[in-house]
């Protein structure tokens, strides 16, 4: 048995792209419908109330269009919203949160680090999902609200980009952790000069990696794998061109093609 609905993502954007690309990798046969918030983007700067009420606003979107689970791609909504997306939702629902603090737990001496927006770094939802498994675990966080510009303008490997990772990653530099969470969508497009300014010791954790394996297990336990035909929608609440091109930069192989939707709340 097969099931042929597609999986919902949602994104306050476009950077959940990284994460529509490692479920393409890992889960090919699937239909994948994608909803970016463009219009209300960014979500990390903006208060818990508000990221919860637009979080469920495009998940219902995406349950009318007969989705057989969520993909909360956002770390932002992840940390602010799950609960109350699990609540309202009748299919399954993954965020990227827990995925990516198992990852994180699973292989660290004791000390993890956390970068993401302002909004997730203030929910301490990293933080809880990493001491809920390994409570012993030394903890270091840090909002980089800059990386997520920097990522959207294309420079993934730019003297600024290392300049502000420099000095944003100061807290994660010589032995003072040993695991990296890159808890934001844009952060995998920084890796490489996330890399090079905490060195190559800190194993880097890119929870867009982290919530593939998690969707292949629910997918596989509620019996609910595609019929391997594959195919994307790209839905985005606000279709400036400079939306079109960064899902370009993010994607290059795709031909990328975005609807534009209304979420009207
Ligand atoms: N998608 C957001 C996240 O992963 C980053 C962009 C935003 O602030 O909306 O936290």
């Amino acid at each position: 048995m097969t099931d042929p609905r597609p999986v919902g993502i949602f994104d306050s954007g476009i950077g959940g792209l990284t994460v529509l690309a490692a479920l393409q990798r890992h889960l090919p046969g699937e239909r994948y419908i994608y909803l970016g918030d463009t219009a209300r983007l960014p979500y990390g700067t903006k208060s818990a109330e508000t990221v919860v009420r637009y979080a469920l606003r495009a998940a219902e979107f995406l349950a009318g269009h007969g989705i057989k689970m969520l993909v909360v791609a956002c770390n932002t909504a992840s940390a602010a919203a799950l609960p109350v997306l699990e609540e309202a939702m009748t299919v399954p629902v993954v965020g990227v949160v827990a995925p990516g603090a198992r990852f994180a737990a699973a292989g660290t001496s004791g000390k993890v680090g956390i970068i993401g927006t302002e909004s997730t770094i203030a929910s301490g939802a990293y933080l809880r999902a990493v001491h809920a498994l390994r409570p012993e675990v030394e903890v270091v966080a840090r909002a980089c609200p800059l990386f997520v510009p920097l990522a959207e303008e294309g420079w993934w490997d730019h003297p600024v980009t290392h300049e502000v990772a420099r000095l944003y990653l100061e807290p994660f530099i010589g032995d003072r952790v040993d695991t990296l969470i890159l808890g934001c969508t844009h952060y995998p497009l920084l890796r490489g000069a996330i890399a090079r300014a905490v060195g190559e010791r800190v194993r880097l954790v890119d929870s867009a990696e982290a919530v593939a394996g998690e969707v292949a297990d629910v997918l596989a336990r509620g019996a609910l794998a595609g019929p391997a035909a594959g195919g994307l929608r790209l839905l985005v609440t606000d279709a400036a061109a400079r939306i079109t091109r960064i899902a370009h930069l993010i994607l290059p192989d795709v031909a990328v093609n975005l609807e534009l939707v209304d979420l009207a709340d």
